[in-house]
């Protein structure tokens, strides 16, 4: 299948299973905004609970913190955001397409031999990491980057355009004041660094973690779930002794990386991809990149963002953020190494492992699946539990076997169509145990397992159902 081709496919087949639906779908869409249909928030439920508890359960020294879309709007002025937090644009006269200029430039580089395409991309980087925007519009033009409908080079200069989404707080009779939809978690754990240190009488180094929806304008959204406006982001702030930031910057790379080996991905669909152009307030960044089906892609970030935060947000509040450091009896401002990895584009990148259009034709017959191989642990349905038939007290015993095993996970229920029919829609759904209630289960109480990925059946009791689900959908052992 090509690549091309399983983006797509992945996009109807998202569609068709109630996995991710087109926001405002009725009235035509909202661009770049996307919903979560039954399984699809089954999914990202049970990829944010193992993200949240990898990082917080299984660290003895970090906490979860829940903080507020909301926040005082100097905070995103301290923070640099209001000033920086900007991506150069570029138009296109003719069609008055806008184009974020490093999309623009990469989609060219991709057209060209590896190695034009690499050297165009390192000019370009270069060109970024000095804000020359003549220079990059210069490389536009000179490559003949035209744009994709107008199909002319006929450019604009290149600008800086704001990424925030703002709106209005309180009421029109009162004082009106901008607020800004939050464009990254992680400040609502910096504002918050002394009330969880104090009130947890926590030591350095510790972590605050947090997941929540982040907002984002971006001009050129697209790859689905990949670019979107409002999307999730599970960050973790590492809070360490200034000097010791290298040391824990490793450290999380190597344990980040851990993790999404933990999925079961091989390593070759990954690398690091370190920042040439940092922002502004990193002094080491890297991306873990994840092979997508339309090539190479971040999905998380690394980054060593030193003291920029507290010490900009001691500043702009007036308040004191230091800690005390008892093993050295020295106030200090604590540098940060943060760990941010987007939950949309995670769901994405474990949808594009799992995906896969399986050829099962035999010399008599022709066949064919459609299978989500997810890891049990975050596959949305854990059980789908089948009477062979509609009568002679199967369905009764199907049913209680979902009531002992309901409070543990979430099971599903069908009778109807044939047995194969109904292993085909799980596979497609990615359920990895079905369970057959037979005729044989009255004689001796045994059922039929039938696994998802081998497609393997065999006999086993029906007291043991439950302990095998839960054996294989542990998510630490
Ligand atoms: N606090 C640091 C920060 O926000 P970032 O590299 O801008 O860093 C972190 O974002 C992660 O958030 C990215 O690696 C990506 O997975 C996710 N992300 C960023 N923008 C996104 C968007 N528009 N749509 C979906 N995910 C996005």
């Amino acid at each position: 299948m090509a690549n091309d081709n399983k983006l797509q496919n992945i996009i109807a087949h998202c569609k068709e299973y109630g996995f991710v639906f087109q926001s405002s779908e009725i009235y035509d869409g909202l661009s770049a905004v996307y919903d979560y249909g039954q399984l699809g928030a089954e999914l990202k439920k049970n990829i944010r609970d193992y993200w949240w508890r990898s990082m917080t359960q299984m660290q003895e020294n970090i906490v979860g913190i829940d903080a507020a879309i909301f926040m005082h709007p100097t905070v995103w002025k301290a923070s640099g955001h209001v000033d920086n937090f900007s991506d150069p644009m570029i138009d296109n006269k003719d069609s008055q397409k806008r184009y974020r200029v490093d999309h623009l430039i990469e989609g060219f580089a991709e057209t060209l031999d590896t190695d034009k395409g690499e050297a165009l991309l390192q000019q370009m980087d270069a060109l970024l990491a000095t804000n020359d925007f003549d220079g990059l519009k210069q490389l536009i033009e000179n490559n003949r980057i035209s744009c994709a409908v107008s199909n002319t080079c006929n450019w604009t200069e290149v600008r800086q355009f704001n990424l925030m989404f703002a709106t209005e707080m309180g009421s029109l009779s009162e004082e009106t004041n901008v607020v800004y939809l939050r464009p990254e978690t992680a400040q609502g754990i910096f504002v918050n660094f002394l009330n969880v240190q104090k009130s947890g009488r926590m030591k350095i180094p510790f972590g605050i973690a947090q997941t929540g929806k982040a907002f984002r304008n971006e001009i050129v959204a697209r790859g689905f779930i990949f670019r979107m406006r409002e999307f999730e982001q599970m960050e973790m702030q590492f809070f360490v002794k200034p000097g010791t930031q290298k040391e824990w910057y490793e450290y999380w790379k190597e344990t980040r990386m851990k993790w999404h080996l933990s999925l079961g991905i091989s390593p070759d669909r990954y690398r690091f991809h370190d920042h040439v152009k940092l922002a502004h307030y990193a002094d080491m960044a890297c991306d873990i990149e994840y092979d997508f089906p339309m090539g190479f892609k971040e999905v998380e970030g690394i980054h060593s963002r030193t003291d920029f935060d507290l010490k900009n947000h001691q500043q702009f509040s007036g308040k004191k953020l230091t800690y005390f450091d008892t093993d050295i009896n020295q106030h200090y401002i604590p540098y940060v190494v943060e760990t941010s990895i987007g939950l949309d584009r995670t769901i994405l990148m474990v949808l594009s492992e799992a995906y896969k259009e399986e050829d099962l034709s035999t010399e008599d017959k022709k066949d064919s699946r459609v299978v989500l191989g997810f890891p049990a642990m975050l596959a949305p349905i854990k059980l789908a539990v089948l009477p062979l038939t509609k009568k002679d007290g199967l369905p009764e015993i199907a049913r209680e076997l979902i009531d002992q095993c309901k409070p543990a996970f979430k099971c599903f229920y069908e009778e109807k169509d044939s047995i194969g029919k109904r292993y085909r829609r799980q596979d497609a759904i990615g359920t990895p145990f079905c369970i057959t209630i037979d005729h044989q289960t009255k004689e001796d109480q045994t059922v039929t397992i039938r696994y998802r990925d081998s497609m393997l059946q065999e006999r086993i009791s029906l007291s043991s159902v439950k302990q095998l689900v839960l054996d294989k959908i542990q998510m630490f052992s």
